[in-house]
């Protein structure tokens, strides 16, 4: 089936090949001329290169095929000629070029089924006295140190594959260069280096090569016209982005500037491009969702001269799309394509101050309530007792007689004081029994002194729920510390107090004990058994009521188990009340208040017997609860306010 046409067009090939002797019969796939020309002077040699032998031509690697060389004028068969001409292959060599060899040379390929055909001009210039007619031009940059790439890199790469050493010498007009001497190095075996390029390298340069092919010596050359520019410009850099990924909201709007620098003078060429993968991003109208927005150049004095090129990248709206990819800046020009770029990263949404916001609110009603609840807690307590009545035991059970058991200095005693026992007798009983329905026992009212006897004493004590210990500063103190406390005392109020302070101390001292307290027999019993039960069992309750202003120093004398239960739980002040009434009652001075003092005696006392004042509501505080709750053994309270 394959062999019939194979064997055909071989017949078709020979046979055509057989009537037709010259190239121009047959027929071929026209590669036409070759764009580029071969520039030569009599007496160079000269390299003419057919481009057939390619992968767009056909498979040279498999298919066999030979290349003839043809004098198109002629058309004549071009094979070697000892001295003049090498034909290699593809590769066309004029030893020693004649003004005769110009023109039109024809390369025929074939392979076995095909053939191709191409032509090559070969011009030959008349001689200059130095260098070539035809030149390239070059941009030198000045101030810098340039290169200059020598034209004949064609030659080296085709010499050195056939193992031919070359040597290539520099020109600069007639003037032969040496390597390493001036301003100019001999690099990477083409390339010509000149330092400092100033106004003396422009100027033609010539680069000739040196070598030996099919016996001949001889040289190729290529003249370059070097222009030195005042302007220049180097390698740009790339300043912003920075290769980073950025953390960034969906939805929100994004920029990222892509800064570029390039030193140098005046304006270069230079295009900076926005890129994501391999799309270029052109679109510069902010109606487009992404977009570019160019800025003005901005130029660089000093010592570090250039300009800055600057493109912003701009997102209306960030979409999901936009992150984990790179979006790269680069900037295009003749000396490189430096390229950076930036990756969006989405940020988590910030759970944080959400969080954060709430947390500190709680904290803050927490710290409120707290403050609200230790400034206003007796009244808070009290309400709530009032409000709620069932969440508290009810103490009808418990065995007890009576709520408190009222306790202060009884006459004849140390520490007696007629101020004390009115309060006693009259304020107290007033507000605690007849207005919030307490039940006391006062002991000198409800047993008369000396008839008491010791066991009736603890009796009732223990029958009652609270110790109220009524004292002033100088209810403690015995007579040797009688002075003491009057001089340390500042207020008139407590020398007057001391003052009654008369009686035989009959307390020698000792440890903490109830001789300290009320040195009296009776006294003394009854504050054993209430300080015993107080500090050690910590059944009853003792509130302590100051009357009048203690000072440091009074206080000192106090017996211990006092000074400790004053310090522990506080006490419920009778004087504070005294001294804000009697500031909303005159409006005096203070040296006036002072001296009035005196006669006020009676008045300062004289109870203010409102319960809802602050000292009721601090003494009701402390008073047993109402409560209504039925009390079942195994069930603890709630609330223990
Ligand atoms: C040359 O070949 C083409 C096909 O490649 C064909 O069309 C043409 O007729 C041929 N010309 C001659 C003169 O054989
Ligand atoms: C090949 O192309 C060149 C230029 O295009 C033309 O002059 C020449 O006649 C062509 N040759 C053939 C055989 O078609
Ligand atoms: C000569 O042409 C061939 C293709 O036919 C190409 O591969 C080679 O690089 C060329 N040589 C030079 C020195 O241009
Ligand atoms: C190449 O030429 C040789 C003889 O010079 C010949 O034997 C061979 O068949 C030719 N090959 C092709 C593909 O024309
Ligand atoms: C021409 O000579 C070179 C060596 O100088 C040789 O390699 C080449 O094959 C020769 N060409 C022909 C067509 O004989
Ligand atoms: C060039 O050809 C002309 C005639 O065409 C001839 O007179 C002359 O001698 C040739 N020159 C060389 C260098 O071969
Ligand atoms: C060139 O020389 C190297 C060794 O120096 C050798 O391996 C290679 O085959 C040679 N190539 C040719 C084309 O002579
Ligand atoms: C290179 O060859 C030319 C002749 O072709 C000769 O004048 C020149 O001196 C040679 N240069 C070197 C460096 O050998
Ligand atoms: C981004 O949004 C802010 C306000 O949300 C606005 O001030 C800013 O100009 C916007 N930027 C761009 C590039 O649109
Ligand atoms: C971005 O480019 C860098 C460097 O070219 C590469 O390492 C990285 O994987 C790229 N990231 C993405 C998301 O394409
Ligand atoms: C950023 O990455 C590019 C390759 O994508 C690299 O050429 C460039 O040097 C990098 N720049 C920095 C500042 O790391």
């Amino acid at each position: 089936m394959g062999l019939t046409p194979t064997f055909a067009s071989l017949l078709f090939f020979l046979g055509l090949h057989g009537i037709c002797t010259g190239f121009l019969q047959e027929n071929c796939t026209n590669y036409s001329l070759q764009f580029e020309r071969v520039f030569s002077v009599p007496g160079d040699m000269a390299m003419l290169n057919s481009t057939l032998v390619s992968p767009d031509v056909f498979d040279f690697q498999t298919v066999p095929y030979n290349i003839t060389w043809y004098d198109s004028e002629t058309g004549d068969e071009i094979s070697n000629q000892t001295g003049r001409i090498v034909v290699q292959g593809e590769t066309l060599w004029f030893l020693k070029i004649t003004e005769n060899d110009s023109g039109d040379y024809v390369t025929i390929l074939r392979t076995p089924f095909r053939c191709y055909r191409q032509v090559t001009k070969l011009v030959v210039d008349q001689p200059e006295k130095c260098g070539r007619p035809r030149k390239c031009n070059q941009r030198l940059t000045k101030g810098v140190t340039d290169t200059l790439p020598c034209p004949l890199k064609d030659y080296t790469r085709k010499l050195d594959s056939y193992n031919i050493s070359s040597t290539l010498t520099w020109y600069r007009g007639c003037e032969r260069i040496v390597d390493r001497v001036g301003q100019y190095v001999y690099r990477d075996r083409t390339t010509l280096l000149i330092k400092e390029v100033g106004a003396q390298n422009n100027y033609d340069y010539t680069c000739s090569l040196n070598f030996t092919l099919g016996g001949v010596a001889g040289s190729v050359s290529e003249t370059i016209d070097a222009w030195v520019r005042d302007e220049y410009s180097m390698v740009p850099q790339v300043h912003e982005p920075t290769n980073r990924t950025i953390r960034a909201e969906i939805g929100t709007n994004f920029s990222q500037l892509c800064s570029v620098f390039v030193p140098g003078v005046g304006l270069p060429f230079v295009d900076v491009i926005w890129s994501m993968g391999n799309k270029i991003i052109d679109a510069t109208h902010p109606s487009e969702r992404v977009y570019t927005i160019a800025q003005p150049f901005r130029f660089q004095d000093g010592s570090k001269k250039g300009v800055y090129m600057e493109l912003l990248l701009a997102f209306s709206q960030l979409r999901e799309e936009d992150f984990d990819v790179n979006y790269t800046c680069q900037a295009q020009s003749g000396r490189g394509h430096p390229q950076a770029y930036f990756t969006l990263l989405a940020a988590d949404p910030n759970v944080m101050l959400p969080i954060g916001s709430v947390f500190g609110c709680v904290m803050v009603l927490f710290i409120t309530s707290v403050i609200v609840f230790y400034l206003f807690k007796v009244d808070i307590v009290l309400w709530f007792r009032k409000m709620f009545p069932v969440l508290y035991r009810s103490k009808d059970s418990d065995g007890k007689l009576y709520d408190a058991y009222v306790a202060y200095p009884q006459s004849c005693a140390i520490g007696f004081s007629v101020e004390v026992e009115t309060f006693a007798l009259h304020a107290l009983p007033h507000v605690l029994e007849k207005a919030c329905g307490y039940k006391l026992f006062i002991a000198g009212r409800d047993c008369m002194p000396g008839e008491a006897i010791v066991d009736s004493v603890v009796e009732n004590i223990q029958a009652s729920r609270r110790l109220l210990l009524l004292y002033t500063a100088s209810t403690f103190a015995s007579k040797r510390h009688t002075s003491s406390t009057s001089s340390t005392s500042s207020s008139s109020n407590n020398n007057n107090l001391s003052k009654n302070n008369n009686s035989e101390s009959t307390t020698g001292g000792g440890g903490v004990g109830f001789d300290e307290v009320y040195p009296d027999a009776r006294q003394q019993l009854e504050c054993l058994a209430a300080m015993h039960r107080a500090l050690i069992e910590g059944s009853l309750k003792v509130v302590l009521v100051e009357l009048e202003k203690i000072t440091p120093a009074q206080l000192a004398l106090f017996p211990e188990s006092v000074r400790h239960l004053r310090k522990k739980q506080g006490a419920v002040c009778w004087w504070k009340e005294q001294r804000t009434r009697q500031r909303r009652r005159t409006c005096t001075t203070r040296s006036e208040e002072d001296k009035e003092n005196g006669g006020r005696e009676d008045t300062k006392l004289s109870p203010s017997l409102s319960p809802s004042t602050r000292f009721w509501k601090e003494i009701r505080y402390y008073m047993p609860v109402r409560g209504k709750m039925a009390v079942y053994p195994e069930k603890t309270a709630l609330l223990n306010l």
